[in-house]
C-alpha cells in the first residue's frame, strides 16, 4: 500500500514537498480531480508521470502554480488571460499561453510545444505543497491512460497501487470534473480546448467574445500542426552517421562530430527527460539528424511515437508556433 496521509495536515504537506524535491511523485487532491504531481522543473520526475500513466505518447501536462505571479513567470499572460485569471483563479480554469523562454519548466511538460498550460488550483493543500516546494507542479489527472479520472484517494490507490509513494487524501473532490482549458495565443481568437469546471459561457462573458469550439484533434495536441517539429530532417533507426548529419544517440554512441545522447546507459526515463531539449539543440546545429533506435517498450513507445511524427515533417515546414 502507498502511504496515504491527510491533505490538510501541515506535516503531510511538508513530507509531500520532500518527496517531490527528491524527484518522486505525489498524488494530491485539487478542487477538480486528483492530480499525479511532479516538480515541473525536473525532467526525469516528469518522465515518471508518463511512465506510470502508461501513455503511449506524450500529451502535454498542466502546470499548477501557487498564484498568478508564478504563472506569469512561465507563460506570457496577455490582457485577455489576465482578465480570466482575475475572475477565475484560483479555480478550475486552465489557460494555454506562450511559454516564456526564461521559464525553467521542463520541455517534456509541454511535450515540446512552445506553449504552456497554466492553472492556479483552488485547493489549499495543493497550493501549500507548491509553496513548500518553491516550484510549480506538473500534474495530469491521477488515472492510468484511458481510464476514468480519480476523484478520491481510494480511486488513486486503485489506479497506481505501489506506483505512487505518497497520496494526500482530501476526500472527494468538490468539482469532480477536470478544469476547462482555454488557449489564448497571439493573433488567435480564444479557443476552448476542453470543456470543464468553468462553463464556457462564463469565460465568454469575461472575454466579451465567443470561444471557438474544440475542433478535430484537440484531444491530442501532440498531433496538431502547431506542435513543435524540428526543421531538420530526421533519419530514424540509424546505425551509422552520414556526412552532414548530427546524431541523436541512445545507448553506446557511434562516432559523430555532433552528438547528443538520450541516455548512454540505455535508461528510457532519462531518454524521455532529454528527448525534446536534445531535439531542439540538434535542430539548431544541423539540417539532418540521424536517430539511433530506441526500444519499443515502456516509455520507448512514447519516445518512438514522437520521433516518428517529427520525422514525417517535410524539412523547413516545421518550427512550431
Ligand atoms: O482539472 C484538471 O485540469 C486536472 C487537475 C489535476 O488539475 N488535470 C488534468 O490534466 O485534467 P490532464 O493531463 O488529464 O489533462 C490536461 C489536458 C490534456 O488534454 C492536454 O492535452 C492539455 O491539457 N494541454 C496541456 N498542455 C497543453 C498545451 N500546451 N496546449 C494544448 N493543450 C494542452
Ligand atoms: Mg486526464
Amino acid at each position: 500500500m502507498p502511504l496515504v496521509l491527510p491533505a490538510g495536515d501541515p506535516d503531510a504537506q511538508r513530507r509531500a514537498a520532500g518527496v517531490l524535491a527528491r524527484g518522486d511523485l505525489v498524488a494530491l487532491p485539487t478542487e477538480t480531480v486528483y492530480g499525479l504531481a511532479a516538480d515541473a522543473t525536473d525532467p526525469e520526475a516528469v518522465a515518471r508521470i508518463y511512465e506510470i500513466k502508461g501513455r503511449p505518447s506524450f500529451n502535454p501536462l498542466i502546470v499548477h502554480c501557487v498564484d498568478v505571479d508564478e504563472a506569469r513567470a512561465h507563460g506570457s499572460i496577455d490582457a485577455r488571460a489576465e482578465a480570466l485569471a482575475e475572475r477565475f483563479w484560483p479555480g478550475p480554469l486552465t489557460i494555454v499561453a506562450p511559454r516564456r523562454t526564461e521559464s525553467r519548466i521542463a520541455d517534456l511538460v509541454a511535450a515540446g510545444l512552445d506553449t504552456v498550460a497554466l492553472r492556479v488550483p483552488d485547493a489549499p493543500a495543493a497550493r501549500a505543497v507548491i509553496a513548500l516546494l518553491g516550484r510549480p507542479l506538473a500534474a495530469p489527472s491521477a488515472n492510468r491512460s484511458g481510464r476514468i479520472t480519480a476523484t478520491s484517494a481510494a480511486d488513486v490507490v486503485e489506479e497506481f497501487g505501489e506506483g505512487v509513494p505518497l497520496i494526500l487524501d482530501g476526500g472527494r473532490c468538490r468539482i469532480g470534473l477536470e478544469s476547462a482549458i482555454v488557449a489564448l495565443l497571439p493573433g488567435e481568437a480564444p479557443r476552448l480546448l476542453r470543456a470543464g469546471g468553468v462553463p464556457a459561457e462564463d469565460v465568454e462573458a469575461v472575454l466579451g467574445t465567443a470561444l471557438r469550439a474544440p475542433g478535430a484533434g484537440v484531444e491530442a495536441p501532440g498531433m496538431l500542426a502547431s506542435h513543435y517539429a524540428p526543421s531538420a530532417r530526421l533519419r530514424l533507426d540509424a546505425r551509422d552517421v552520414r556526412q552532414g548529419e548530427a546524431l541523436l544517440a541512445f545507448g553506446a554512441p557511434v562516432e559523430a562530430d555532433t552528438v547528443l545522447n538520450l541516455s548512454e546507459g540505455g535508461d528510457l526515463r532519462e531518454a524521455a527527460a532529454n528527448l525534446f531539449s536534445h531535439l531542439r539543440a540538434l535542430d539548431r546545429e544541423s539540417e539532418r539528424i540521424a536517430v539511433m533506435p530506441v526500444p519499443e517498450e515502456g516509455l520507448g513507445i512514447a519516445i518512438n511515437d514522437r520521433l516518428k511524427r517529427a520525422a514525417l515533417r517535410e524539412g523547413g515546414e516545421g518550427g512550431g508556433t
